[in-house]
C-alpha cells in the first residue's frame, strides 16, 4: 500500500504536533506514530515551558541563562531567536486550548527551574506536558485534513538516491517506510515535505525517565539516509528521579527544587552551597555531576531531596501528580525526603539543522529533540525543550509551506519493501540480550563521568553488537522491537564517537582524561555523517 500526503509527521509529541496543526491547512497532513499518539516523551513533562512573562525579565536575561547553563556552545543567534519567539509560542499553545495554571488573582503562576535567574516558567501543576499534548492532540483530531496512523513505526527514509540509486549531493527526501505494527506489514508512505519528530533516545541508557518509545528513530534514520547529526556526546541526566525498585525512573521535577526542595546526604547534609552559587538551582550537569560525586564519595546508593518544610496543602496542590506517585510507592513527601537518583533525560544534540529546522536533505526537516538546532550547546536550560518544540515547529511549518508553493514533485513509483528471503525468527532472545547489553553498557562507560578508556571498550562492544543486528536484520522479518534495537545501536555508536572527539570538558560531558574547558580548540559543535 501507499500513501501520499503533502506533509508526513514522525512523532506527534508538541514539535511533531505544532507542526501539524501550522500547515494544516495548505494539504493533506499525515502522522505516523510509534503507539498511541499521546505516548510521548512531551506529555511527561512535568515543569514546564519557559518564556519571558514579566517587566522583572527580559529577552536578554533568557538569553543570558540559556548561553551559560549550555558552557557557552549554544548558537547566541539561534537562542535570540527561540526566546524572542517565546511570548508567541505561549500564545499559540494558549489558543489551541493549553491551560496554564494560574494564580488567585487569575495571572499566570510562573515557578523556576535550576540555571534560570527568573520565574519564567509556564506550568500546569506537575503535568504541564500532558496537558499541553491533550490539548494539541483534540485540534490534531478535529481537523480534516490531518490523518493519525497509530501504531506504526518509521523504518527508513526513501530518498532520490535511493531510488535511482545514484549520489546526490544533496539528496532529496520522498518520504519513509513505515511498519503497521499491528498487521506486521511495510507501508510505502510518499510525501512533499518528511518532518522528523519522534523525540530523544533515553532508552539507550539502562536508567532512563523517557517513555519507552524514546529509542532515538530520527536521527538513526537521518544519520542512516546521509544528514549530518551534532552534538551527540551531550545526553542530559536529570538529577531527580525517584529511587525505587518499581518507579522505572520516575521523575521528580525540577520544579520541586525551584519550589524551595534542597538535596541532602543521607545524614541531612545539604551540599550543593560547596558546587554552585546557585546551589540546589544550579544548572543540572553540575547539579547531576555533584549528586554522583557525592554518592561515590560517601558510598551513598541515593541522595535525599527535602520539602518537607512546606506546608503538606501546598505540596499536595503545587504537586499533585508526584504527591500521589510517591505515596503509591509508600513514601509521604510531605513528611519525608525523597530518594533520588539521576537518569538519563534529554537528549541535547540530534539531527543538525538550520533556524528552520531544514536538515541537508532537501524536503526533510527535524524538530524538538530529534534535532540540534544550536539552542542548547553543552546542556539545555530547563524547560527551554518544549519552547523549542513549538518555535520550531512554526518555523518549519512556514518554511514547509514556501518550499510547497514552488510545487513537490510527483511522487515518483518507488519499489515496494522487499522482505526477501526474510522468515520468522525463532531466536528473539537476540533483540532482548541486545537491548539490555547496550543499555547497561551505556550506563557504566558512557555516563555522567567518562574517561578515554571507557569509552573505547563501549565503542568496541556496540559495534560488535551492530555486526549481529546487521545480519538478524536482513535474516528475519522486521519487528518494532527489531527497529528500535537497530536505532539505539547507531544512537549510541554516534554518541560515543562524538564523546570521543571532543577533548575537553564542557556542560554534560565530563571526562577525567580531559577535565578542563578548551575554548580554543573546542568551542565548536561535534559534527558526525556517514561516509558512502
Ligand atoms: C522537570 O520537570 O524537571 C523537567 C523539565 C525539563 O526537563 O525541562
Amino acid at each position: 500500500m501507499k500513501i501520499v500526503s503533502d506533509f508526513l509527521v514522525i512523532g506527534s509529541g508538541i514539535a511533531g504536533l505544532s507542526y501539524a496543526l501550522k500547515v494544516a491547512s495548505h494539504g493533506k497532513v499525515v502522522i505516523v506514530t510509534k503507539r498511541e499518539i499521546s505516548t510521548t516523551a512531551t506529555s511527561l513533562a512535568q515543569g514546564g515551558i519557559a518564556a519571558v512573562a514579566t517587566t522583572q525579565d527580559s529577552f536578554e536575561q533568557h538569553i543570558a541563562d540559556t548561553m551559560e547553563a549550555g558552557a557557552w556552545l549554544p548558537d547566541e543567534s539561534v537562542v535570540r531567536t527561540v526566546v524572542e519567539q517565546g511570548p508567541k509560542a505561549i500564545e499559540d499553545l494558549i489558543e489551541w486550548g493549553v491551560n496554564f495554571s494560574r494564580k488567585a488573582d487569575q495571572s499566570y503562576d510562573l515557578t523556576r527551574e535550576g540555571g534560570h535567574s527568573q520565574r519564567r516558567i509556564y506550568h500546569a501543576k506537575d503535568e504541564t506536558g500532558k496537558e499541553i499534548e491533550r490539548a494539541l492532540v483534540e485540534a490534531v483530531r478535529v481537523h480534516p485534513n490531518i490523518e493519525v496512523f497509530d501504531d506504526h513505526v518509521a523504518i527508513d527514509l526513501i530518498t532520490e538516491a535511493k531510488v535511482t540509486r545514484r549520489r546526490l549531493k544533496p539528496d532529496r527526501c520522498l518520504g519513509a517506510y513505515v511498519l503497521d505494527r499491528k498487521r506486521g506489514e511495510v507501508f510505502t508512505f510518499g510525501a512533499g515535505i518528511t518532518v522528523l519528530a519522534t523525540g530523544g533516545a533515553g532508552k539507550v541508557y539502562l536508567y532512563t525517565c523517557n517513555p519507552d518509545v524514546a529509542t532515538g528513530d530520527g536521527i538513526a534514520m537521518a544519520y542512516r539516509a546521509g544528514a549530518s547529526v551534532a552534538n551527540m556526546e551531550f545526553m542530559q541526566f536529570h538529577p531527580t528521579t525517584l529511587y525505587h525498585p518499581l518507579a522505572k525512573s520516575f521523575l521528580v521535577s525540577e520544579t520541586v527544587r525551584g519550589e524551595g526542595a534542597v538535596l541532602r546526604r543521607q545524614d541531612g547534609t545539604a551540599f550543593m552551597a560547596q558546587y554552585h552559587p546557585l546551589k540546589d538551582l544550579a544548572p543540572r550537569d553540575i547539579v547531576a555531576r555533584a549528586m554522583d560525586n557525592e554518592m561515590k564519595t560517601h558510598g551513598d546508593d541515593y541522595i535525599c531531596l527535602d520539602i518537607t518544610h512546606r506546608t503538606a496543602g501546598y505540596i499536595k496542590d503545587r504537586f499533585p501528580y508526584i504527591y500521589e506517585t510517591c505515596l503509591s510507592y509508600g513514601i509521604d513527601m510531605t513528611r519525608e525526603p525523597l530518594p533520588v537518583v539521576p537518569a538519563a533525560h534529554y537528549l541535547c544534540g540530534g539531527v543538525k539543522v538550520d533556524i528552520d529546522g531544514e536538515t541537508e536533505i532537501r524536503n526533510l526537516f527535524a524538530i524538538g529533540e530529534t534535532s540540534c538546532t544550536g539552542l542548547h550547546g553543552a546542556n539545555r536550560l530547563a524547560s527551554n525543550s518544549l519552547l523549542e518544540g513549538v518555535v520550531f515547529g512554526s518555523r518549519a511549518a512556514r518554511k514547509s509551506i514556501t518550499l510547497q508553493a514552488d510545487g513537490f514533485p510527483p511522487f515518483p513509483s518507488v519499489a515496494h519493501w522487499d522482505s526477501g528471503s526474510a522468515r520468522n525468527s525463532d531466536e528473539e532472545v537476540i533483540v532482548a540480550h541486545n537491548w539490555d547489553e547496550i543499555r547497561r553498557c551505556m550506563w557504566n562507560y558512557v555516563g555522567i563521568v567518562r574517561s578515554d578508556k571507557r569509552l573505547v571498550r563501549a565503542l568496541r562492544r556496540v559495534q560488535m553488537i551492530q555486526e549481529e543486528i546487521a545480519d538478524y536484520y536482513w535474516d528475519f522479518y522486521i519487528t518494532s522491537d527489531l527497529i528500535e534495537l537497530r536505532n539505539i545501536a547507531t544512537v549510541a555508536e554516534l554518541i560515543i564517537r562524538s564523546a570521543l572527539k571532543r577533548k575537553e570538558s564542557r556542560g554534560l560531558h565530563y571526562t577525567i582524561d580531559y577535565p578542563e574547558l578548551d575554548d580554543v580548540h573546542w568551542k565548536r559543535d561535534t559534527l558526525l555523517k556517514k561516509v558512502f
